[in-house]
């Protein structure tokens, strides 16, 4: 005869068991369904124009984007949450289209606007609510003859793989803290930021603009901690002492933690 409480306890050890199973298997960012758009080029062989986007990552070489990035339409955008998310794109349905329809990878890092002097269906490929890939050159030779122009093109979101941790580039004053946060893996979007001194609290920091965030605090000679959660899988990480004490504007600081 076993006790009720007994079963209680057996019961509860059963169902802990199934739940840590269930986050040991959290598998990261999964890929999405593939949808239908279009995808432009703009720039040179060099990619030189892709630098300095609209999501703030400052010189793509630099910062490991390469050349392997597009400009997202106002509609994928999405006010700068969709800076960093990754796409699989594949020309389809087009004899400007490379044999067996090949994929490529890339990197959103810049916003693609509106053209509203040139029709949606003629040129003003950005316009709301089109979604539209307008990719550097080197990365749309990789799928289609670049003489086409435009081509048809078949994409989903993909994880973004990333090698080491998540990127925190510095600026602002010493009331103003201004991080671009980079080289994000897995969904490959923010959804918050807070900044957390030696000295203070959590502080939840604002959405500036593309991928930066804020916050107005004195945090000079603290070391900075940081935790952040992904826009779309909601998951939470923590990064501690990203910056020691003596930290920087115009420094980026890197963590050891990162999305999957
Ligand atoms: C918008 O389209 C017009 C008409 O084609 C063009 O003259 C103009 O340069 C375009 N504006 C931008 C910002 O690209």
């Amino acid at each position: 005869m076993v006790s009720s409480s007994t079963r209680g306890l057996v019961f509860l050890f059963i169902y802990t068991l199934m739940i840590m199973r269930k986050t040991a298997a959290y598998a990261g960012f999964q890929p999405t369904a593939w949808s239908l758009a279009h995808a432009t080029f703009y720039g040179d062989e060099t990619a030189s124009e892709t630098m300095g986007g609209a999501c703030g990552y400052g010189n793509l070489f630099s910062t490991g984007y390469g050349t392997d990035t597009a400009a997202l339409s106002t509609t994928l955008f999405n006010n700068g949450y969709g800076c960093g998310t990754c796409y699989q794109i594949r020309c389809v349905e087009s004899s400007a289209c490379y044999g067996g329809s090949p994929f490529t990878t890339v990197t959103a890092t810049n916003l693609c606007p509106p053209n509203w002097s040139e029709d949606s269906n003629a040129g003003g490929w950005c316009n709301p609510p089109r979604t539209h890939f307008d990719m550097s050159k080197p990365a749309f030779m990789k799928i289609a003859d670049w003489k086409a122009g435009i081509v048809p093109v078949m994409y989903r979101r993909v994880p973004c793989v990333k090698r080491g941790g998540l990127e925190f580039s510095l600026q602002g004053n010493g009331y103003w803290l201004l991080v671009y946060v980079m080289n994000v893996g897995g969904g490959g979007d923010i959804g918050g930021i807070w900044v957390k001194g030696s000295r203070t609290g959590w502080i939840a920091m604002t959405h500036n603009w593309g991928a930066s965030y804020q916050a107005f605090s004195t945090l000079g000679g603290q070391s900075l901690s940081f935790k952040i959660t992904s826009y779309t899988t909601k998951e939470t990480i923590m990064g501690w002492n990203v910056a020691p004490s003596d930290w920087n504007v115009g420094v980026t600081y890197k963590a050891s933690v990162n999305f999957h």
